[in-house]
């Protein structure tokens, strides 16, 4: 790869893209303000990245920045995370315990996967827009907070909206700035960029020193639709330098994936499927009958995966 590409590393967002380039100057511009951002993007696009540019180009950066993924938690122990809960307010409460709005008051907070909030923290978000205020859990004490909200979605708000599970109203205080990152695959000169961006980074681990890539190599990351992006492609990298020896990165050093292959999850199921077959028909020494029945398969089910599995 010869091509020079103009690249440039907007706090640590690195690209040769236009479309990424002109995003960023939005991002400058949008950052000096306290309007609300929503984050549109696939997953592995960089949100989390971008979150943190906002806040590191605001006159809040030195002030605290926390981010919250919605989609890992419970409702209560996100009720908990974001507005502190007192002693008692449920089992296992024992002491009082401080939530994010009171950490990142006068800073910055960004809700990861904001699609994933239960309707009734939606009511409660709502109303940190609209009065400033919250209470912890278990306390009626009204609480302020002077925060500014980023938030990232992979889904459509406006789809939820229509559907009845996402606020209309919380909708539009989400994204006042909404920001569409683009797929890697629809930024192809970033697979070449990120990819030789990745080699030097694990380049330094020393433990094998990749200097080129093959055409093969190459070919295939350029067709990939690379379905998690730059998180994928990172992955990939990461086993290219486990799996691979030598000074070039192959086509088989790369992940089953984009060698064409099924991923090896799906490999490993399929092994175990096929040991269950075989330790049934040993069981019962060859009897199809009762090895189906041993299995709660029906006989012409047992018989197909036999088939399929090449069991006799
Ligand atoms: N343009 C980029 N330059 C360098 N690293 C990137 C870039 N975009 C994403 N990454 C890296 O890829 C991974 C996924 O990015 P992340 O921001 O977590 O994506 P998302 O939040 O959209 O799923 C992270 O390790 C991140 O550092
Ligand atoms: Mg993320």
């Amino acid at each position: 790869m010869s091509r020079s590409l103009e690249i440039v590393n907007f706090h640590g967002i690195i690209t040769a893209s236009a479309k990424m380039k002109s995003l960023f100057e939005t991002l400058k511009r949008v950052s000096r303000t306290d309007s609300s951002v929503l984050l549109r993007g696939d997953s592995g696009t960089g949100k989390e990245l971008f979150a943190q540019a906002i806040h590191n180009l605001s006159r809040r950066r030195a002030k605290p920045y926390r981010a919250l993924n919605c989609a890992t938690l419970s409702e209560q122990l996100m009720s908990s995370e974001l507005f502190g809960h007192v002693k008692g307010a449920f089992t296992g409460a024992t002491h009082q315990h401080d939530g994010l709005f009171h950490v990142v008051n006068e800073g910055s907070i960004f809700l990861d996967e904001i699609a994933e909030i239960p309707l009734n923290l939606q009511a409660k978000l709502l109303r940190v827009f609209q009065e400033r205020a919250f209470n912890r859990v278990g306390s009626t004490k009204v609480e302020h907070v002077n925060v500014r909200f980023i938030s990232a979605t992979h889904t459509s708000l406006r789809n939820m909206v229509a559907d009845g599970t996402f606020r209309e109203d919380l909708m539009y205080r989400l994204r006042v700035i909404p920001l569409f990152l683009p797929k890697l695959s629809d930024r192809n000169e970033d697979i070449q960029v990120l990819t030789e961006k990745f080699i030097e980074e694990f380049n330094q681990l020393g433990y094998r020193t990749i200097e080129q890539v093959s055409k093969d190599a190459w070919d295939a990351m350029m067709s990939y639709p690379w379905p998690g992006n730059i998180r994928e492609l990172r992955n990939n990298i990461e086993h290219a330098f486990a799996i691979g020896l030598g000074d070039t990165l192959h086509l088989e050093d790369l992940t089953p994936e984009l060698q064409g292959k099924q991923p090896p999850e799906e490999t490993a199921l399929e092994n175990i499927e096929k040991e269950l077959l075989v330790k049934a028909l040993r069981d019962n020494h060859g009897n199809k009958g009762k090895a189906a029945e041993q299995l709660g398969m029906s006989r012409p089910t047992f018989w197909r995966k036999c088939k399929l599995h090449n069991v006799y």
